[in-house]
């Protein structure tokens, strides 16, 4: 399929990976920015899964009425192995050709991406991307929707453990999500003024862990809050409870957030982000952009080459992690 600027009449649009608060607010923007152009929108339901199934549905200005406040998406996920074949890849573009999608937008994380670029290498299908996933791990933009949704709903609940941790004068690890990114961990750390944050895929540091926690119980610290980052798989936190009880005889409690941080009502900034995002990509799109994704950079949005956001982004963790253990002394 090849397609220019003149071609665009309709587009697809589909959510993929982990879901991310955002998502809605997003899918909205696109389509009520692409009707507004004239052009038709399609939701590809499930993700790559629900394409190669042919679930796919005309959106119309209503299909998307009172969904910018709610997390998850109306268009539901998922995590399709299958679209790493190129036979699957193939029926794909069938399938869009066969129902007169010129273009595609995908909104996900690097590894929908991956599959986007090769829809569009293999088979000529514009595609741009817009950065959903709560990890806001993506390379080639500073920021991911759901990431700031996903920290306030874990600062919350640390909050409320932290209230309980001082009535009992206890020490917690809590757990939460970002798979190998520190970035949840970090800000999470940040903003309730943990005492420590385990980092994702580092050794963990017990003696320090302990040592921190001896200087606060010193100086008449009731409560100590260790944020760990969950790393390839949630559960890290029980191993590290063993060791401290085993070896340094430190007695924690845990408690794994686990995916009470991907869902929720979006914040503010995750829908504004999602509205600008999605408005960029179908104008992008309509411009005859083909391959590239919706970044968001020194504070806005910009186009960029989907090739730019294919990694995973290096992680900048020493200023974040001097200023928790700066304010935790
Ligand atoms: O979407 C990102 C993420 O929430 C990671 O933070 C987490 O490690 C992973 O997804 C969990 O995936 P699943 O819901 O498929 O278990």
């Amino acid at each position: 399929m090849e397609a220019s600027a003149k071609t665009i009449k309709s587009l697809g649009v589909l959510c993929s990976g982990g879901d991310s608060p955002g998502m809605n607010p997003a899918v909205r923007a696109v389509v009520r920015t692409a009707i507004g152009l004239g052009i038709d929108v399609f939701g590809i339901y499930r993700g790559y899964s629900g394409l190669l199934e042919g679930n796919i549905r005309k959106l119309s200005l209503s299909s998307v009425s009172n969904i910018i406040q709610r997390g998850g998406t109306i268009l539901d996920s998922s995590r399709c192995m299958e679209f790493y074949a190129s036979e699957h890849r193939q029926k794909a573009a069938q399938i869009l050709s066969k129902n007169h999608i010129d273009g595609l937008i995908i909104i996900g994380g690097d590894g929908s991406f991956t599959g986007a670029m090769c829809l569009n290498q293999e088979h000529g299908v514009p595609v741009v991307g817009i950065p959903g996933t709560i990890d806001n791990d993506i390379s080639g933009t500073e920021y991911t929707i759901g990431f700031n949704t996903a920290v306030q709903t874990a600062t919350n609940a640390v909050d409320n453990i932290r209230d309980t941790a001082s009535a009992h004068e206890r020490t917690f690890l809590v757990e939460v999500m970002g798979h190998k990114s520190s970035g949840i961990a970090l800000q999470v750390g940040v903003c309730t003024g943990a005492e420590h944050v385990v980092l994702s895929n580092q050794p963990v540091d017990y003696e320090k862990i302990t040592n921190d926690i001896a200087k606060g119980v010193a100086r008449g610290k009731t409560s100590s809050i260790i944020i760990v980052a969950e790393g390839e798989k949630s559960g890290l936190s029980y191993e590290i409870k063993d060791v401290l009880l085993k070896h340094y005889n430190l007695s924690v409690h845990v408690c794994i957030l686990g995916h009470i941080q991907r869902g929720g009502s979006p914040t503010a900034l995750d829908r504004l982000v999602a509205s600008k995002m999605g408005y960029a990509a179908v104008h992008a799109i309509h411009q005859g952009q083909q391959v590239h994704v919706t970044a968001f950079n020194k504070g806005d949005v910009e186009i960029v080459p989907l090739s730019m956001c294919l990694g995973r982004r290096n992680e900048i963790v020493a200023p974040q992690l001097e200023l928790i253990r700066a304010l935790a002394i």
